[in-house]
């Protein structure tokens, strides 16, 4: 078992960085930590829905960028590890009720069947309701080493990213612009920055608070959050429509057959990797006064605009 203080810190400025060790270990630490957040225990049905989704894998990559800023700005892994988790168990839940039949109605998610599939819509609702409560009382209970002052800062973060002003309110619109389109630039931004970019930007940011980091700090993570968090959503519009389902682990093309409006359905694909590209290179300027001690978070924003699932 990797050990939270045997972490890769930044290394020298000599050292090469090397992404795909990093993001292992960081998985690796962050899988054992979302084992041990949720044991089994009565009524292990729920409990078993709950684990099925949180623990099947996926990048991780939303509790690594919490775990990664909080490095940056001088704190530890074990500080943010709880944030981490909170972070990963919003995200799976909102992905439960995404593939809900009154929602996408998907049968495959993270490679194995949805959780409504296993366990029925009934408990899948309640799983996903369950994750989204514990997830708060994890970060209130479990963050050590941290002045209270600053989880409280994290706890009203993690609320108003999963509220109506966020997850819900990006969802909503999405729901309603479905068979339509003709949707507009705006409305599909709106739809990614608060569906996708308002959780990435919070798992960045709440990072960084729990470090103590400046605002100034937070304001600059905080537009490279916004970045990386369009350019992730313009590439999982252009996987839906180049990758297969083995790559993605879950259904590709859906998007075409829902005509539903994406980046490539307004502006092509090649003009959309072009401002994938953009993104990230604004992304990773925002990092510019940081150095080397920033090579986690570029090569992650890097590893967004060149993933393949
Ligand atoms: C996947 O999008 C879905 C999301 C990123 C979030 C959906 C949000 C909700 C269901 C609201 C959840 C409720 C709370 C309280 C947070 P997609 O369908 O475009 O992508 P996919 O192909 O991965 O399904
Ligand atoms: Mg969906």
């Amino acid at each position: 078992m990797v050990k939270t203080d045997e972490l890769p810190a930044p290394k020298g400025e000599a050292a090469v960085f090397n992404l795909k060790t990093y993001l292992a270990e960081q998985k690796q630490l962050v899988e054992e930590a979302l084992e041990r957040s949720l044991p089994l225990a009565y009524p292990e049905k729920i409990y078993e829905a709950m684990r099925y989704s949180l623990l099947a894998g996926g990048k991780r990559l939303r509790p690594i960028l919490c775990l990664s800023t909080c490095t940056l700005m001088g704190g530890t892994v074990a500080m943010a590890m709880p944030t981490a988790c909170a972070l990963e168990m919003i995200h799976t839940m909102s992905l439960i009720h995404d593939d809900l039949p009154a929602m996408d109605n998907d049968d495959y998610r993270r490679g194995k069947l949805t959780n409504h599939k296993v366990y029925g819509e009934d408990v899948a609702i309640l799983a996903g309701d369950g994750l989204l409560a514990y997830a708060f009382e994890y970060v209130a209970t479990e963050t050590k080493n941290v002045p209270p002052q600053r989880i409280v800062q994290v706890v009203a973060r993690l609320g108003r990213a999963v509220s109506a002003a966020g997850l819900v309110g990006g969802q909503v619109v999405d729901l309603e612009c479905e068979g339509n389109s003709e949707v507009s630039l705006d409305t599909l931004n709106y739809i990614h920055t608060h569906k996708t970019g308002a959780l990435l930007e919070t798992c960045v940011v709440s990072g960084a608070i729990l470090a103590g980091a400046e605002s100034s700090d937070l304001e600059k993570l905080s537009r490279y959050a916004q970045n990386i968090g369009l350019a992730f959503q313009i590439v999982d519009d252009i996987l839906d429509i180049t990758a297969t389902q083995e790559q993605l682990g879950k259904t590709a093309g859906k998007d075409l057959v829902a005509k539903k409006a994406t980046y490539p359905s307004l502006w092509g694909l090649e003009s959309s990797k072009v401002q994938a590209k953009q993104l990230i290179e604004a992304a990773n300027a925002e990092l510019a006064d940081y150095g080397k001690k920033a090579e986690p978070l570029r090569a992650i924003a890097n590893f967004i605009m060149n993933r393949d699932r």
